[in-house]
C-alpha cells in the first residue's frame, strides 16, 4: 500500500530534497506551508517547482493547534517529518519571543495533533548540533550533554525533550535526529556557506567586490543536504524508534570555507573578505564535529558528498544563477 508522508517546512531546503527522496521512494507526499506562501508560489514555493504537480499542499501555521489537528486529521499520514522552524540562529537572538514560540508550541502543537489523529503516525523532530552549544569534547555523541547557546538552540532542546517525552509518555514512535550543518545550493542565503559562495560568484562575475562576515574562526561540521534527508527517513524505518547524530565527522573553519569557495574561482579570499562585528554573535557555538557511529552501525547511513565537492556544487550553481539573475 502507498505510504502517505506528512512534511512541515516543505517549502525549505530540506523539506524540498525530503519530498523528492519520498517521491522517489513511492510515497504519497503532502507538505504543510504557511498561507502567504500560496498566495506567492513564485517566490516562496522556488525549491519545489519540479515537484508542485506530485504533492499536496496544505496551508497551515506552527502558531495555529486547529491547523494543524485539521491537516493531520485530513490526510492521516504513515509518516509526519516536523521541518518546520525558525532555523537562523542570528535572528533568535533578535527575536527569541517569535523563536521559542514557533519552534517550542509548535513542536508541541505537530505532536500532539498526530498523537490525537494518527497515534500510530511515525514522527522525525528536527533536532540540532546547536543543542550541544559550547562543547567541552569533540567530537560530538548521542551522548554529549546539551549546553545551548542561542534562543534557536534552547528551543530545540525543548522541542527534543517534547519528542522524546511523547516516546515514552505515549509510545508514540518519536525520533530525533541530531543532525550537522548541512548545504547545498538551495541553502537560504543568509546562511554562512551560502553567503560566501554567493559573494565568490557574484565577485568573480564583476557584480561586487567584497563580502562582510562575522567570527571566522567558528568551525562546523559541514555535509551536503541531499544525503541527510536519506538518514530522517532511515531512521522511521527502524523496528524501534531512536536518537541519532548524522554529521560527516570532519570540521572546517568558516574561513577555510571561504578559502576554498573563493579559490574555486580563482580568487584571493583575503582581498574580498571583510570583518565585521555587527555578523558576529552574543554567544557564539566556537566548534561543533559530529561522530556519526550510531548512524552508521544501525541505520547503514554515511554522507557521500565531501567538502569540496559540495562546495563545488554551491559555487557553480551560483555563478549560474547570479549570472542570469535579472538586474
Ligand atoms: P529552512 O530552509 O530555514 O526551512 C524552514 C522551514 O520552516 C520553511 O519551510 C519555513 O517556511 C518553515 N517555517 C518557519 N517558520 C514557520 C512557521 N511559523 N509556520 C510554518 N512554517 C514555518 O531550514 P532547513 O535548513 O531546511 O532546516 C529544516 C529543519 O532542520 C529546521 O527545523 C532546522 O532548524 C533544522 N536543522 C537544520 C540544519 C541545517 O544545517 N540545515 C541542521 C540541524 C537542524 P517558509 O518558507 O514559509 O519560511
Ligand atoms: N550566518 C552567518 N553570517 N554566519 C557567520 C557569518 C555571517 O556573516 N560570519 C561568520 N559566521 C559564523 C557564525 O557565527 C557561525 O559560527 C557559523 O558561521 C555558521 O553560521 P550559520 O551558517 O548561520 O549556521 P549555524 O551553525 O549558526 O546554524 C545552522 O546550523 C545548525 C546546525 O548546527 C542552521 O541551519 C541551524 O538551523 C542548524 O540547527
Amino acid at each position: 500500500m502507498t505510504k502517505v508522508a506528512l512534511i512541515t517546512g516543505i517549502t525549505g531546503q530540506d523539506g524540498s530534497y525530503l519530498a523528492e527522496h519520498l517521491l522517489a521512494r513511492g510515497y504519497e507526499v503532502h507538505g504543510i506551508v504557511r498561507r502567504v506562501a500560496l498566495e506567492d508560489p513564485r517566490d516562496r514555493l522556488w525549491r519545489l517547482d519540479a515537484i508542485l504537480p506530485r504533492i499536496t499542499l496544505h496551508a497551515a501555521s506552527l502558531e495555529s493547534y486547529a491547523s494543524l489537528f485539521h491537516v493531520a486529521d485530513k490526510v492521516r499520514p504513515d509518516e509526519c517529518y516536523h521541518l518546520a522552524a525558525q532555523s537562523f540562529v542570528n535572528y533568535s537572538f533578535e527575536d527569541a519571543f517569535s523563536t521559542i514560540n514557533a519552534n517550542i508550541n509548535g513542536t508541541l502543537f505537530v505532536l500532539s495533533a498526530i498523537q490525537d489523529r494518527v497515534p500510530g503516525c511515525r514522527f522525525y523532530f528536527a533536532a540540532t548540533s546547536e543543542m550541544f552549544g559550547k562543547v567541552d569534547h569533540s567530537p560530538q555523541t548521542e551522548a554529549t550533554p546539551f549546553h545551548p547557546r542561542s534562543p534557536y538552540g534552547i528551543s530545540k532542546v525543548a522541542g527534543f525533550d517534547l519528542a522524546r517525552n511523547y516516546r515514552e509518555s505515549y509510545g508514540l514512535f518519536a525520533c530525533s535526529g541530531i543532525l550537522f550543518n548541512h548545504e547545498s545550493p538551495r541553502r537560504g542565503r543568509e546562511f554562512v556557506t551560502r553567503k560566501i559562495t554567493s559573494a565568490a560568484a557574484r565577485i568573480k562575475l564583476g557584480l561586487d567586490t567584497s563580502v562582510r562576515l562575522g567570527n571566522l574562526a567558528a568551525q562546523r561540521d559541514w555535509g551536503f543536504a541531499g544525503d541527510y534527508v536519506e538518514a530522517m527517513w532511515l531512521m522511521l524505518q527502524q523496528d524501534a524508534p531512536g536518537d541519532y547524530v548524522v554529521a560527516t565527522g570532519r570540521t572546517h573553519s568558516v574561513e577555510e570555507f571561504a578559502r576554498r569557495a573563493f579559490a574555486k574561482v580563482g580568487l584571493d579570499y583575503s582581498e574580498h573578505v571583510v570583518t565585521d562585528p555587527a555578523f558576529f554573535r552574543p554567544a557564539e557555538v566556537e566548534l561543533l564535529c559530529g561522530d556519526y557511529s550510531r548512524a552508521r552501525e544501525q541505520l547503514g547511513w554515511s554522507p557521500r558528498v565531501d567538502l569540496d565537492e559540495l562546495i563545488e556544487m554551491m559555487v557553480q550553481a551560483d555563478l549560474q544563477s547570479e549570472a542570469s539573475r535579472p538586474r
